[in-house]
């Protein structure tokens, strides 16, 4: 186990450079998480790790290795970075039972049959698939080939683990279920993880540091915590966030914020801010009431979606849209009027021509 260090990653097809001097390092046994939109470059990062992609320029270190430098013109193939990888696509041998896709790698290593047995038995047992050993691909579910993908990985017990969104293609409670599988696969092999999605749920979720990426570079890397409490800037601001975080902009008039006829306020800091100013407040952090209260804003109730244990609520200050999120399952009729109000610490404060959070009021 070890770090994983990429420094001054440089990578182009044609014109097109995809990933701008990147510079990145995952800590020895943690889980790094790769978020962002489709295109940003994401794939492309994690395929240079693992060797599949050569960078223009840049250094790539595992632990105390270089497995691959421009300047020094070391270039690493794949099967000799002793990596493990799950992608997209599975790929489990079609033609090969659950054992032989398991135990393939650890025969390539010359380990012992009772070593090898005993790592397969260990690792069937750990994604529930006891019994499983003589099934073939084609006679399990799409989520039992993906645990014996896994399970593959386990026996295996790989220092560096690369996963590229490895629960794409499962429903949404088998994805919750792998979401587990996967946690449980780091706490057991301890590895260094760079696990890749554009899906923020098992972004924050899994990870121990996540890292926002954009159009090739990263917009702010932190904790789950961080990442989703205070965004560096409104791209991260607008990303995170499930319904999506409230924007409101506009100026500073008698120390509070007005957008259009929502009124916010904002920290002493900001009372004489010239110019536009753009405030954030997360869903479920705008207070809702049902009975008028003093100082709170009154808002109609336009759309709801019960979603179970929450409801998003779209609600209008005139014309101005905001997204509540409230805890339990409420219908209430189209024009009912609620009540809001604004608490200073659950606000973010941007500056709308750089985009950066101002980090004012709440640090
Ligand atoms: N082999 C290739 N040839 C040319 N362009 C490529 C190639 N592979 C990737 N690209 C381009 O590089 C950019 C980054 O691609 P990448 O696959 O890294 O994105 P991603 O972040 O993984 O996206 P997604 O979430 O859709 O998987 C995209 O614009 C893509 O079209
Ligand atoms: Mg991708």
């Amino acid at each position: 186990m070890g770090q994983i260090c990429l420094s001054g990653i440089v990578k182009s097809y044609g014109k097109e450079v995809v990933v701008k001097n990147l510079d990145l390092t995952v800590n020895p046994g943690e889980f790094l998480t790769i978020l962002g939109p489709s295109g940003c470059g994401k794939t492309t990062t994690l395929r240079m790790i693992a060797g599949l992609e050569e960078p223009d320029e840049g250094d790539i270190k595992l632990g105390d290795r270089t497995v691959f430098s421009r300047n020094e013109g070391v270039i690493l193939p794949p099967e000799m970075r002793g990596l493990g990888l799950i992608f997209q696509s599975y790929a489990l041998w079609p033609h090969m039972n659950v054992a032989k896709n398991i135990t393939l790698a650890l025969k390539e290593q010359k380990l012992s049959k009772d070593e090898i047995e005993a790592r397969l038995q260990n690792a069937l047992e750990l994604v529930q698939l006891t019994g499983y050993a003589q099934r073939y691909p084609s006679e399990l579910s799409g989520g039992q080939q993906q645990r014996v993908a896994v399970a593959r990985l386990i026996a295996l017990r790989p220092s560096y683990l690369l996963m590229d969104e490895p629960l794409s293609n499962l429903d949404a409670t088998l994805r919750t279920e792998m979401r587990a599988s996967l946690k449980r696969l780091h706490r057991d092999l301890d590895a260094t993880t760079v696990y890749v999605t554009h899906d923020q749920i098992e972004a924050l979720t899994l990870s121990d540091r996540i890292i926002i990426m954009n159009e090739g570079r990263i917009m702010q890397e932190g904790t789950p915590y961080d990442i989703y409490h205070h965004p560096a800037n409104l791209f991260v601001a607008e990303f995170i966030g499930d319904p999506g975080i409230n924007l409101f902009e506009g100026h500073v008039v008698k120390g509070v914020l007005e957008c259009a006829d929502v009124k916010i306020p904002v920290p002493a800091a900001l009372k004489d801010y010239e110019g536009k100013l753009v405030a954030a407040c997360r869903p479920e952090k705008i207070q809702m009431s049902y009975k008028a209260k003093k100082g709170w804003q009154e808002v109609k109730t336009e759309i709801l979606q019960p979603t179970g244990a929450d409801t998003i609520l779209e609600v209008k200050a005139g014309d101005t849209s905001i997204t509540l999120l409230q805890s339990g399952f409420i219908t209430l009729d189209e024009g009912t009027p609620l009540w809001i109000n604004f608490d200073l610490d659950a606000l973010s404060f941007f500056d709308p021509d750089t985009q950066n959070n101002l980090r004012v009021g709440k640090e």
